[in-house]
């Protein structure tokens, strides 16, 4: 079975990074990182307060015996090493701090550390940069690291296939990155080419 790391930092929209786990379970292992500022924001924004709740609770949340849940400052635990493999890690939302860290090599927590360990190792890394906007130190940290290989997916809406719901939103957003790292999912609706209105432009 395949097994993945999930990262996630402190920014808005950590629900995207729940969701992601939920949709990698399915297929593979998550070893799940989550900092304590995404907890905070995670309560701010979704009502779900796993802030010093036992790690029963939140395998619970996800009925799996597939996911193993890390500490952010647990710089013992095998994914802060190359030696234990991995398929690849996301860290979904990522925080411009978290994004400066793994840009410059600076581990400071364990999610910055295993994405350290994740590019030494020349394993695949997506990071889901989220602000608005950007500033010019925020996109050369993410240019570098597109660089060295590493997937760059904000999570940018489309329209192009009638979302009508959050719901909606999170799937196209969780199947596009589960797409860049070439995970199978059924998420959203793909673009198939549509005739009538092709013929219509005409
Ligand atoms: C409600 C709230 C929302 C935030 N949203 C963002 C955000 O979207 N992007 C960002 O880079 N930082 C955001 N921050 C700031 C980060 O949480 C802060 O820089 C923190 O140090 C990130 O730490 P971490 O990456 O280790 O989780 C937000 C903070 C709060 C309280």
């Amino acid at each position: 079975m395949k097994k993945y790391i999930v990262g996630i930092s402190g920014a808005s929209g950590t629900i995207i990074g729940i969701s992601l786990v939920r949709e990698i379970l399915k297929s593979s292992e998550v070893h799940l990182i989550i900092t304590d500022e995404a907890l905070s924001i995670l309560k701010t924004e979704t009502g779900i307060n796993w802030i010093g709740c036992p790690e029963e609770q939140i395998i619970s949340f996800y009925q799996t015996d597939r996911l193993f849940l890390h500490s952010h400052t647990d710089f013992y635990c095998p994914v802060a090493s190359g030696s234990f493999k991995t398929d690849g890690m996301f860290v979904v939302p990522c925080s411009m701090k978290t994004l400066a860290a793994i840009a410059n090599g600076y581990g400071s927590s364990l999610i910055e550390r295993a994405a350290d360990v994740t590019l030494k190792e020349g394993r695949r890394l997506l990071l889901s940069p989220r602000e608005m906007p950007f500033s010019a130190i925020h996109l050369e940290n993410m240019l570098k690291l597109s660089r060295l290989g590493v997937i760059i997916a904000p999570p940018v809406p489309a329209f192009y296939y009638g979302p009508k719901s959050l719901e909606d939103m999170l799937s196209f957003y969780c199947g596009k990155m589960l797409d860049a790292m070439g995970i199978d999912n059924e998420l959203f609706k793909r673009w198939g080419g549509n005739r009538t209105n092709a013929l219509r432009r005409v």
